[in-house]
């Protein structure tokens, strides 16, 4: 909760994508900001005023006569500024240092207030070169930007141009709040499960969904590191995962094992989020087992430690972060993984407690030196928070 009692002020502009800044408001009420809401006089021709101020909220319809000094207030008030949908127009307007109307003259009295826009226009408009030439001048000024999405936009065009996923941008305003305290580090994340296949249509694997490792990669993003996620059979479509994240996707245990002993060489620190099993199938078939009518014997091959083997290739500077299913003795048996595969830290999931595939999780974190620390239930991405600070 990054926003949580953060002063912000969304200025909306006329775009047809202004509709979407409700949502985007009512997103922003749930993180816990306070909003002040600004609609351009375009913006106002979309979508009516009275909306945000049925949710209670300060509303200013951009009449900078009205209110002479509305400006001065409006941005002493925000912790940020947040242009969403931004056009083409008030994008260049701002790059140019033009103040004339309610929105750009609260800008041009914000100082160095972090502010983030959110451009959404038709694709060819996107793609124009005087507006990319404003976007860097802006940048190189401190302003952020979110990326647009590519895809159909409201005009029958595809490209580049679209309102991006709120998620997105909730994603950028709190990394604003963050100190960057991972910046020009790598992390490196295995989330998922790996499955071992037994013929192309069956195979061994197990409930772990990825989440835990998801929420990591997108903080670690937040913190400023350089992230690469190995996500073993996830599906990414339906978890929000931010654009930073290098995602590598892998299947199998083999699969796994090139490509993180590959990853690791430049990586600063690990965290194996990831379900391995512990056995692959002597034999694959290579086509489609058939029933015989009598019972079938498969023998199963146990596969090597991942971390054990990377324990033997790591280096002193470079921090491993190992997790654990178990369902009794928990601190015990945690205790002894870390200690068998050479990890800085484990964190030690109770899955007794109906925690697989689950938004929250619980558990105990033990530290190299013996140190254990509860962690009560939370959603994944709280705790991964909490996670990474420890390693700070
Ligand atoms: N792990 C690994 N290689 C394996 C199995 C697990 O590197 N072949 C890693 C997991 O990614 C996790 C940690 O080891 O970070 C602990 O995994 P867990 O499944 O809890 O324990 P195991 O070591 O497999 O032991 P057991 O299943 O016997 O409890």
């Amino acid at each position: 909760m990054a926003l949580k009692d953060k002063n912000i002020l969304l200025c909306v502009t006329g775009s047809i994508a202004c509709y979407k800044s409700i949502d985007l408001y009512r997103r922003l009420a749930r993180e816990g900001a306070n909003v002040k809401i600004i609609v351009s006089a375009s913006a106002a021709k979309f979508i009516s005023p009275y909306i945000f101020k049925s949710f209670g909220e300060d509303v200013f319809a951009d009449d900078a006569f009205k209110s002479p000094l509305a400006h001065i207030f409006l941005s002493k008030y925000a912790d940020l500024i947040l242009i969403a949908p931004a056009t083409y127009n008030t994008i260049n307007k701002l790059a140019c240092g033009i103040a004339d109307t309610l929105i750009t003259l609260a800008i041009s009295a914000s100082r160095d207030k972090p502010k983030v826009m959110v451009p959404a226009m038709n694709p060819d408009m996107f793609a124009g070169k005087i507006l990319k030439d404003n976007i860097d001048k802006l940048m190189g000024h401190n302003f952020r930007f979110v990326s647009p999405e590519t895809g159909n936009t409201a005009c029958g065009d595809f490209g580049e141009g679209k309102f991006p996923d709120i998620n997105d941008i909730v994603f950028e305003l709190e990394s604003v709040f963050k100190e960057k305290t991972l910046k020009n580090r790598r992390v490196l994340i295995t989330a998922g499960a790996t499955r071992e296949y037994l013929d192309p249509v069956r195979f061994i694997s197990n409930a772990s969904s990825g989440k835990m490792g998801i929420s990591l990669a997108n903080e670690a993003v937040n913190l400023g590191a350089d992230v690469s996620l190995i996500a073993l059979n996830i599906d990414t479509s339906c978890k929000y995962i931010n654009k930073k994240v290098k995602i590598t996707d892998c299947i199998g245990f083999n699969d796994l094992k090139e490509t993180l002993m590959d990853e690791f060489k430049q990586c600063d620190i690990l965290f194996m989020a990831a379900a391995v099993s512990d056995y692959s199938f002597k034999e694959e078939s290579p086509t489609k087992i058939k029933k015989t009518g009598k019972g079938l014997n498969i023998e199963l091959i146990q596969n090597e430690d991942l971390l054990k083997a990377i324990s033997r290739i790591k280096e002193k500077k470079q921090i491993v972060f190992g997790f654990a299913a178990e369902t009794d003795d928990i601190i015990d048996n945690g205790r002894k993984k870390l200690v068998e595969k050479s990890l800085d830290y484990i964190f030690i999931n109770d899955v007794s407690q109906d925690i697989i595939g689950r938004d929250e999780n619980e558990g105990f974190l033990i530290e190299k030196t013996g140190k254990v620390k509860r962690f009560e239930r939370e959603p994944k991405a709280a705790l991964a928070q909490k996670l990474l600070a420890e390693i700070n």
